[in-house]
């Protein structure tokens, strides 16, 4: 739950309104809560903002909820990013962070105690290794890794360190979805052998592929960081589009994907990779959106993408992505569904959740949702040093972003397979749990005809269909598959191995 937007707070009319508005007259929770945690200035625990961008701005209004801490530092390769967060914490507390561009020049300074990370996501276990190393907690977004590597390596550093790994799975921490878990858990939905997740969030094209400066300024070596320098960018907006690149981003699987993932994951009660996976999809029906079939759009990540994985014990996790346009009829751009024989859930928001039984009639609802909870559970666990009672540790973390990366790598490895609606017919039949899987595909083709998608002139591309070692964590007599679990790391920002934090 959002207290203000993102463009509220960072605007300069709420800045000068501050004090009038929203973190006065509409903060009294926000008092309430900090007048709970009371402590002298000197005893706050110092926070790092590491990605000064939109979630960033997010960060900033969850910590200044909490009088346990005190934001010292506003870190970001772009100085006008972290200009604007400074600006901001200044008008709220009177005191401004200092303005970094490197975390590596400030880590040896006592007084901070947690980085908080909302950087792309290619940074994230970087950021999250060297803050472990220098005996500090992390607060790390979804998806708490770029790779599945990356998450082996977090959680190795968090262990040898003692320290606090939490993921910004936010829903781990929101008495609907917890609540309705314990519902499930009980039995009250029957056996749950699938569970859905949905992203059907509308994407734009982000424009077309070319040769764009880096915005003056930036510190483009280090906002690189462990990715290749490319340089022109080959996108035309700097920030938040890199999420459709995948050398820094994961596409909307690996971006909405963990949270509902995770929902789905543990509505399954499973508590480690999959056996198996297969995606299909393409980045579809941007050419004919701007009516030139020479048109190229600079993401190279799947805008649609069906990926469906199968558990050791026999249960099916389908995640669907859709970046164009869904039938309007269709309430909830994001979701879960959860199959149970004796009844269904339905996860509509983060602070929603429905059950109905086999014949559709409501039975329940669970609200209630903040995403403060999850920062104050983090906090609270860093305050007394029981990084075991996180709501969402490093490990919650890798399994959830991991089936995002797994998808993925079964998509970019089937990428140039391109299939008729016939042929991806016949192979989706030949899967475990067909019947859904054909009603699947079949409404995938149903929407992306409903876009005006000409699949016999892009066509879709079919996955590769993967075997996983969930013991060993590596895709099974596949090393194609299992150099893709890693990447390779540019000099001076190389991930260690689990084995080396
Ligand atoms: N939990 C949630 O609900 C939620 C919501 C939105 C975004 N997110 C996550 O937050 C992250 C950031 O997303 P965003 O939309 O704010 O992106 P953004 O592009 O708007 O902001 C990212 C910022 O990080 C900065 N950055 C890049 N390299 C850095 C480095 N080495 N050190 C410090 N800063 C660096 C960029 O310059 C930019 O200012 C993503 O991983 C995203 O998945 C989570």
């Amino acid at each position: 739950m959002k207290k203000l937007s993102r463009r509220a707070f960072l605007s300069d009319s709420f800045l000068a309104a501050a004090a009038l508005s929203a973190f006065g007259a509409a903060s009294k929770p926000m008092k309430a809560r900090a007048q709970e945690n009371r402590i002298s200035p000197n005893e706050k625990l110092g926070v790092m903002i590491f990605g000064c961008g939109g979630r960033g701005s997010d960060h900033v209004l969850e910590y200044l909820q909490d009088e346990r801490v005190q934001i010292i530092y506003a870190c970001d390769p772009d100085p006008s990013q972290a200009a604007r967060i400074a600006d901001a914490v200044q008008q709220q507390t009177q005191v401004r962070p200092k303005e970094v561009r490197d975390m590596r020049e400030v880590l040896d300074d006592g007084n901070l105690d947690i980085v908080s990370c909302a950087s792309p996501n290619h940074w994230h276990a970087l950021c999250g290794v060297w803050a472990m190393q220098a005996g500090k907690d992390v607060y790390i977004e979804k998806p708490i890794c770029h790779n599945v590597f990356e998450g082996q390596a977090l959680i190795a550093a968090a262990r040898k360190y003692g320290r606090c790994c939490q993921v910004g799975s936010q829903c781990r921490s929101n008495p609907a979805i917890q609540e309705a878990f314990q519902y499930a858990a009980e039995g009250n939905l029957g056996e749950i052998r699938l569970a859905r997740g949905l992203c059907y969030k509308r994407r734009r094209s982000i424009g077309a592929l070319g040769a764009y400066p880096v915005p003056e300024g930036v510190d483009y070596d280090l906002w690189s960081g462990p990715a290749p320098i490319v340089d022109p960018m080959t996108r035309p907006r700097f920030h938040y589009d890199w999420h459709w690149q995948r050398l820094y981003g994961n596409g909307d699987l690996g971006n909405q994907g963990p949270h509902q993932t995770d929902i789905a994951r543990s509505f399954l009660f499973e508590t480690e990779f999959p056996s198996s996976v297969i995606s299909y999809g393409g980045r579809l029906g941007y050419q004919t959106e701007r009516q030139d079939d020479s048109y190229i759009d600079a993401g190279d990540t799947a805008n649609t993408e069906v990926s469906i994985y199968n558990y050791r014990d026999g249960k099916t996790l389908v995640f669907e992505t859709r970046g164009l346009e869904t039938d309007p009829l269709n309430q909830a751009d994001i979701g879960v569904i959860v199959y149970g024989t004796e009844g269904y859930m339905l996860q509509l928001s983060y602070g929603f959740v429905m059950v109905l039984d086999r014949d559709g009639n409501e039975v329940r609802q669970f609200s209630g949702g903040d995403d403060y909870l999850h920062f104050r559970n983090f906090v609270d666990c860093v305050a007394a040093r029981t990084p075991e009672k996180l709501n969402a540790d490093a490990r919650i973390g890798l399994l959830s972003a991991g089936l995002s990366h797994l998808g993925n790598i079964s998509y970019y490895l089937g990428e140039k397979n391109y299939v008729s609606p016939e042929e991806a017919g016949k192979i989706v039949a030949d899967l475990p749990g067909n019947d859904d899987n054909i009603a699947t595909l079949g409404r995938t083709l149903d929407h992306l005809s409903a876009n005006g998608v000409d699949l016999a002139k892009t066509p879709l591309s079919m996955g590769a269909e993967l075997r996983f070692d969930p013991e060993k964590e590596l895709f099974i007599d596949n090393s194609e598959a299992n150099k893709m679990l890693t990447r390779e790391y540019r000099d001076g920002y190389v991930v260690p191995a689990p084995e080396q934090v």
